[in-house]
C-alpha cells in the first residue's frame, strides 16, 4: 500500500534559534541550512527577516544556496514584515512567507486587544497581502491549541479564501494532551470548507513533553506536514523533535506515512546543531541521545549480545551510529565482560572469565564506567599472576 508523504518542515533555525544562549553566526546558519538541504527538509524555516538585520542577512544569504527545500521566513500579520520577509526571500528558488497572528482567547485580549471579527480581517489581509508576492503562503494561528474550535475554523477558512496554501496550527504553549490536539485537527478538516485546497501543519510545544505524541495524532488525523528542530530545541522547553517525529513514522510501518529525510544523517546533525549551539544534548535523549543505543545492565548486555533487537527497536546504523555499545559498569554481566576483552583481542575461557570478573567487579564498584584501559590493566596483572604461578 502506497504511503502518504508527510512534509518535515524544519524550524531549528528559527523556533529552534530563539533560545537564550543559542544564537548562531551567519556561517553557522549557512552550514546548517545546507546540510538541512541535504537531510532531505521539506521546508527550512530560515529566520524572521524584520526581527534583526542580522536575521535578515541570515535569511538572504540562506534563500541563495538552498537548492531542493522551501525557504520560510516568518513574519507578524502586518505589511512591514512581510514586505521585509518578501525581500530576504527575494532569491530564494521555492520562497513561503509564514505571517499569523494569536487566535486564542487569551492572545485576542491581552496581547491585541481585538475583537473575533478584527482577528479575522487582520489575518486574512495579511495573507492577501502576502500572496501578492508568493505563491506558497502558510498561515499560523498563534496558541491554536488553547483556541476555540469554531473560531479557529473561521480563521481558517477565510485564510484559505484570501490563499494561504498550508495552515498552521501551533500549541504554542504545549498544553495540548494528543487526543485533544489530534481531535483539533480533524475538526479543522470537518469543518473547514476549501480545507482540500491546503494542508493543515501540526507546530507543537513541549512543556508538558507531549510535543511529539501531538504531532503523530496530528498526522493521523489529517495534518500532512511536521514543524520540528533538531534535538527538539525551542522556545521553553523545546519543539517537537524531527529526529523522533521521522523514526516514529519509519520504525511503525502501519501508520502508513513516509518522510523524505535520510535517517543515517540525524546523528551528524543532531551533532552539528549542539555543537553550533553549545547545546548539550541529553545523553538519554531519544534517538540521538549518547545513550541511545548503549547497554549496561547484565541482563540486556547478554541478550543484545545474542541478538540486538532484544533491547533494540532501531538497528543504530539506521540514525548513522555504527553499532550498539555494550558500557561496563559494576551492574555488567560475565558475557558483556568476554565480549568486551574480544573486541580488543582477548579470547578468554569460561574459567579465565570466572577469575577476570572478580577483579573486574573490584575495579567496577571504584570506577563509574570500565574503559578499555583498564580492562588491558586488568588482563595485564591477570597473566603476570598466571606466569608467575607457572613458574
Ligand atoms: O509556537 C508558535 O506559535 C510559533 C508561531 C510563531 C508559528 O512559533
Ligand atoms: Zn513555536
Amino acid at each position: 500500500m502506497a504511503t502518504e508523504k508527510i512534509q518535515i518542515f524544519d524550524t531549528t533555525l528559527r523556533d529552534g534559534e530563539q533560545v537564550p544562549g543559542c544564537k548562531l553566526n551567519k556561517e553557522q546558519k549557512l552550514i546548517i541550512a545546507s546540510r538541512l538541504d541535504e537531510l532531505g527538509v521539506d521546508v527550512i524555516e530560515a529566520g524572521f527577516p524584520i526581527s534583526s538585520p542580522g536575521d535578515f542577512e541570515a535569511v538572504d544569504a540562506i534563500s541563495q544556496i538552498v537548492t531542493h527545500a522551501t525557504v520560510c521566513g516568518l513574519t507578524r500579520a502586518n505589511i512591514k514584515d512581510i514586505e521585509c520577509a518578501v525581500r530576504a526571500l527575494e532569491k530564494a528558488i521555492k520562497p513561503r512567507i509564514h505571517t499569523g497572528i494569536g487566535t486564542s482567547e487569551n492572545h485576542m485580549k491581552h496581547k491585541f486587544n481585538c475583537s473575533e471579527q478584527q482577528i479575522i480581517d487582520r489575518a486574512a489581509e495579511a495573507v492577501a497581502f502576502a500572496k501578492r508576492y508568493v505563491d506558497d503562503v502558510e498561515f499560523y494561528a498563534e496558541d491554536a491549541g488553547r483556541s476555540d474550535n469554531a473560531f479557529l475554523a473561521k480563521v481558517c477558512e477565510e485564510v484559505i479564501k484570501a490563499g494561504a496554501t498550508v495552515l498552521n496550527i501551533p500549541d504554542t504553549t504545549g498544553y495540548c494532551l494528543p487526543e485533544e490536539y489530534g481531535k483539533k485537527i480533524n475538526y479543522l478538516k470537518e469543518h473547514v470548507s476549501g480545507i482540500e485546497n491546503a494542508i493543515l501543519s501540526c507546530h507543537c510545544h513541549n512543556d508538558l513533553g507531549l510535543a511529539t505524541a501531538n504531532s503523530i495524532a496530528g498526522i493521523q488525523n489529517g495534518a500532512r506536514q511536521i514543524e520540528c528542530t533538531i534535538n527538539g530545541i525551542g522556545e521553553r522547553a523545546g519543539n517537537t523533535s524531527m529526529e523522533e517525529v521521522v523514526m516514529i513514522m519509519k520504525q511503525h510501518p502501519y501508520l502508513n506515512f513516509h518522510t523524505d529525510i535520510n535517517t543515517r544523517m540525524l546523528t551528524e546533525m543532531s551533532r552539528l546543531v549542539s555543537d553550533s549551539m553549545g547545546m548539550i544534548v541529553q545523553p538519554n535523549k531519544a534517538i540521538v541521545g549518547s545513550n541511545a543505543f548503549a547497554h549496561s545492565s547484565g541482563i540486556h548486555q547478554d541478550g543484545v549480545i545474542k541478538n540486538r533487537e532484544t533491547y533494540e527497536i532501531i538497528d543504530p546504523q539506521e540514525v548513522g551510529v555504527n553499532e550498539s555499545s555494550i558500557v561496563l559498569t559494576a551492574r555488567s554481566g560475565r558475557s558483556a565482560l568476554a565480549y568486551r576483552f574480544k573486541n580488543i583481542g582477548f579470547e578468554v575461557t569460561k574459567l579465565e572469565l570466572d577469575e577476570l570478573y572478580i577483579r573486574f567487579l573490584d575495579v567496577a564498584d571504584r570506577k563509574k564506567e570500565v574503559n578499555n584501559e583498564d580492562l588491558h590493566g586488568i588482563m595485564q596483572q591477570f597473566q603476570y599472576q598466571q606466569q608467575s604461578k607457572a613458574i
